[in-house]
């Protein structure tokens, strides 16, 4: 079969900040697509307030696949389902960890289908080893003075230390609480 175009899969979510099992999804995402967009969500479709404003968000993922031409970073605002449309998106791929996740996975991925019956919802699991891993958590270790460089990579790191102070190593030189 020859192909007319590329596969383009939209990788949606908040992002804030990227951690290693996003960047894990993201990379897989592109055995199954040959291009994946990479697309944090407008703050005001969120509930919870952020840690990072969008540009540096974006600005993280843009430096966490720097390496990868086939990984884009962008933001979009209103619906998930609108976005897709106008970048002609084949699926939406999403990351599931546990059986914790499913619930809430599924009932997003319904209220979209609902919303156009045309869409597509990839689950792809991370690497076990950051199956535990979620953004919120990785806040909170930095918030109150953990190691998170096991969760995040270099560029995330150095964005975090600026913005929480110093969050690499402090467990192994026996400090904080
Ligand atoms: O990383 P998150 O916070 O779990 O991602 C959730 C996200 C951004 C995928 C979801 O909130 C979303 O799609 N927002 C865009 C607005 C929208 O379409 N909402 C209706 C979802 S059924």
């Amino acid at each position: 079969m020859t192909r007319t175009r590329s596969v383009l899969g939209v990788y949606p979510g908040s992002f804030d900040p990227v951690t290693l099992g996003h960047e894990d999804i993201a990379r897989r995402t592109l055995r199954v697509a040959d291009r994946v967009l990479v697309a944090v969500a407008h703050q005001a479709t969120q509930a919870k307030s952020p840690a990072f404003e969008m540009e540096e968000r974006l600005e993280m993922l843009r430096e966490v696949f720097q390496d990868e031409t086939r990984i884009e970073c962008v933001s979009f605002s209103g619906l998930l389902v609108d976005f897709c449309r106008e970048v002609r998106a084949d699926f939406v791929i999403r990351g599931l960890r546990a059986v914790s996740d499913f619930e809430y996975e599924f009932q997003m991925a319904q209220m979209n289908r609902q919303m156009d019956p045309g869409m597509e919802f990839l689950f792809l699991t991370p690497d076990a080893h950051l199956s535990f891993l979620s953004a919120s958590l990785v806040r909170e270790v930095a918030r109150l003075g953990g190691d998170v460089s096991p969760f995040v990579s270099k560029p995330v790191l150095r964005r975090m230390e600026a913005r929480f102070g110093h969050t690499e190593g402090a467990a192994s030189r026996g400090e904080g609480a």
